[in-house]
């Protein structure tokens, strides 16, 4: 093992990391610049972010357009209350997101994604309370991940993340996770869960469900399943904290559906990944049931740094970007090179499972054991591609690319060559167990 750098002995000593076992976890890299798909190590060693780390960057790192813009902010004006105060960022990135998706009609502001989903869940808890109706019934799918609040946790799947808590948190209903075998029994299951008239909203990860593996279901279910929760007067919450913003090849995860969902959640690639920002869009109906002369109707919930004119000129400016023919052609690129790859490798004997959609690859490795996220494989991979300097976090034994758009094919062409390698090298080692 290498000596550790005087930065990492710093980091040990004084800082705890997130999803991390700090016992056993090795020295973390110190990042000290990036530029476009690339970071670069306090040594100068470059690594090649196909996970936009933790899938936030969209233009790739330092991005000098949307650093002009926050700079310029700075110097104009750095935060304001938003409370009886707006500033005109905050009011251009509301008007252009919502003319993306015109069936929404309000937007509120918060810091992450978990906070956006939190905003979402007391949004659609609310629009019934403030009408008299007792519906409280929150139904979400197997296997969901929403985020590490309580409420954010409460929607999440039961999983050995949030059992500490488990006693805590409220009490949710889970539908199947969708697929060709299960669907039609889960939409009489599901009818069945709705009957009583006492759900309140129906909260899904459009498309693909990311920290699970990147599980991916077709628009057409969703749209069945967003169908039946509206006949029933249930609302619908689409938590597009990772599939937003160009992910899943459309601008929204909600592009693909006919049946719109009421309420939409953001964050994540919001500002291309320069600075934390969560948004809640939903629609005139739920914002109309807010709208009372008694004062106990107010949706009471705000963060100090809602709507900070800095990150809404970062979003802005990523959105810009993200419009821009060229960022739109990028996603078309990646996708078509995702799907060679796709065609050349689906029978490779090393993979279980691989799937494709927009910008997303994600490949199941055939191991002993079932796909999980403690799989064993986690940490060969995380290695093997690092000694690559290639930076992939899997999930378990998932190894999935989410990449800036600004990466180029020749980037592309040397992660799905390691992939191919590392392919290899499993269907070799599992011939010799
Ligand atoms: C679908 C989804 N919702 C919510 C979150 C939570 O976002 P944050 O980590 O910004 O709190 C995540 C994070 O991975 C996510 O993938």
């Amino acid at each position: 093992m290498t000596k550790p750098t005087s930065l990492q002995q710093k980091d040990v000593k004084y800082i705890w990391h997130p999803f991390t076992q700090m016992k056993t976890a090795d020295y973390p890299i110190v990042i000290t610049k990036g530029k476009d798909a690339l970071l670069f190590d306090e040594k100068g060693n470059a690594y090649l972010d196909v996970v936009s780390s933790w899938w936030v960057n969209l233009h790739g790192h330092a991005n000098e357009y949307i650093a002009k813009a926050v700079s310029d902010q700075l110097y104009t004006l750095e935060h304001v209350i938003f409370a009886g105060f707006t500033n005109p960022k905050a009011i251009e990135i509301s008007e252009r997101l919502l003319n993306h998706l015109p069936f929404l009609s309000k937007a509120f502001f918060s810091d992450n994604g978990s906070t956006a989903v939190e905003v979402g869940i007391k949004m659609a808890l609310q629009y019934w309370h403030n009408q008299n109706n007792k519906k409280t019934r929150i139904i979400a799918l197997q296997g969901a991940y929403h985020g590490d609040t309580f409420g954010a946790m409460s929607v999440t799947a039961r999983t050995p993340f949030n059992q500490s808590f488990e006693k805590l948190l409220f009490d949710v209903d889970y539908l199947p996770f969708p697929t060709e075998e299960n669907f039609e029994s889960i939409l009489i299951q599901f009818k069945q869960m709705l009957l009583n008239q006492d759900v309140a909203a129906f909260i899904v990860e459009p498309l693909v469900q990311g920290a699970s593996g990147m599980r991916m279901y077709s628009a057409e279910y969703l749209d069945k399943l967003f169908a039946l929760a509206h006949q029933y007067d249930a609302l619908c919450i689409a938590d597009e904290v990772m599939t937003g913003f160009g992910r899943t090849g459309k601008m929204f995860a909600a592009d693909y559906l006919d049946e719109k969902p009421d309420i939409i959640c953001l964050s994540k690639g919001i500002t291309g990944g320069t600075m934390a920002m969560g948004m809640t869009l939903c629609t005139q109906q739920i914002y109309d049931a807010f709208l009372s002369d008694d004062v106990y109707k107010t949706f009471f919930h705000g963060h100090s740094y809602t709507a900070n004119p800095l990150t809404c000129a970062a979003a802005c400016a990523s959105l810009d970007l993200l419009e821009d023919e060229q960022t739109q052609n990028n996603i078309l690129r990646i996708n078509q090179q995702h799907a060679a790859f796709y065609r050349n490798y689906l029978n490779h004997p090393a993979v279980k499972e691989m799937r494709v959609l927009g910008t997303i690859l994600a490949l199941e490795v055939k191991t002993l054991k079932e796909t999980s996220y403690f799989n064993e494989l986690n940490k060969t991979i995380t290695e093997f591609f690092l000694q690559k300097n290639i930076l992939i976090r899997p999930l378990g034994n998932v190894i999935y690319l989410i990449p800036p758009y600004c990466i180029t094919d020749e980037q592309l062409k040397t992660v799905y060559s390691a992939i191919a390698e590392f392919l290899d090298l499993q269907n070799k080692n599992s011939k010799t167990i």
